[in-house]
């Protein structure tokens, strides 16, 4: 299996802008944060940073700590895009600012094999913008989170987008539970996209590990998938996990299907020098 690496270049609304020394410097519209980022090992370009937004992690860097942001930033969150999608980025307890810009060529990706009427489900959908980028090119979206609070930002994220009257079902559920009574159900689906965490809990305290809890979703999700689908596409972060790991899970998962398995690293390409920054891993399955 060939490692890819899918690298997301800064784009209007987003870039990396330098990194080193364990931070890295973002621009998210005319805001800049630092962020705490271990795998920049490497100096920065620039030694001086200047940013809107700084945050500190606990001295246990457990993912705990606190943003220090000047007066200016909007606490509520203020409008990007990404090409012709519009939502929120917000400065939130978990040190991101509330959608992942390393998935941006996932995006781009999907929506080059979706169309008009095509069934994709999104599950561990959090705020929505895959699934806004797929409504928007006429996809009919299930979206699956765990968290009210995430699906309520969703919700507000079509209304921005002006896609709120399009076919997306917002659903708060625990995304394997889900998938299990979708099969039961005998659904279908044209592409399915997942971006489990390591560690989360369904609504009603469901718990989901990622090594433990993969393959049975994986093996719902082929069960979702028919010789009429068209994607899957499987990212993983925050996990000692290789690649080609989640490569051979599909691989085997979706044996009989057609079509092939694509895995590698997702990377940010830094603006100061064009370097790549890694942010997570995937595997996708595809019907050419
Ligand atoms: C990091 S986010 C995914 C990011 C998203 N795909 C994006 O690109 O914007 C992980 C999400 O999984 C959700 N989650 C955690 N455990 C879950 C579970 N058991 N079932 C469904 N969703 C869960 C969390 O609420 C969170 O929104």
């Amino acid at each position: 299996m060939n490692l890819l690496t899918l690298v997301a270049e800064p784009w209007a609304d987003y870039g990396l802008v330098d990194s080193g020394h364990g931070r890295k410097l973002e621009r998210y519209g005319r805001f800049r944060f630092i962020r705490p980022e271990p795998q920049a090992m490497w100096a920065p370009a620039d030694p001086n940073w200047s940013a809107d937004g700084d945050f500190i992690a606990a001295s246990d860097d457990e993912g705990g700590g606190k943003w220090h942001l000047s007066r200016d930033v909007p606490r509520g969150g203020w409008p990007l895009k990404w090409e012709d999608v519009r939502f929120t980025a917000m400065c939130t307890p978990f040190r991101h600012l509330a959608f992942f810009p390393d998935m941006a060529p996932q995006w781009a990706w999907m929506r080059e094999r979706t169309g008009e009427g095509d069934q994709v489900l999104n599950l561990f959908g959090y705020t929505g913008v895959g699934t806004l980028a797929l409504a928007a090119k006429g996809a009919e979206m299930v979206h699956v989170d765990a968290s009210k609070k995430s699906v309520e930002g969703g919700r507000a994220n079509a209304l921005l987008a002006d896609l709120a009257d399009r076919p997306i079902r917002w659903i708060i559920d625990d995304a394997a539970k889900f998938a299990a009574r979708e099969v039961r159900r005998g659904r279908r689906y044209d592409g399915i996209f997942l971006d489990p965490p390591k560690f989360g809990r369904g609504p009603t305290g469901e718990v989901w590990r990622l090594e433990e809890s993969l393959p049975s979703l994986i093996a719902d999700c082929r069960k979702l998938l028919d010789e009429r689908s068209k994607f899957l596409v499987l990212t993983v972060y925050a996990v000692r996990m290789s690649a080609l790991a989640i490569g051979e899970l599909l691989n085997q998962a979706m044996a009989g299907l057609g079509g092939r398995v694509e895995v590698g690293e997702m990377a940010v390409r830094e603006e100061a020098r064009g370097l790549l920054l890694p942010t997570a891993i995937f595997a996708r399955w595809v019907r050419d």
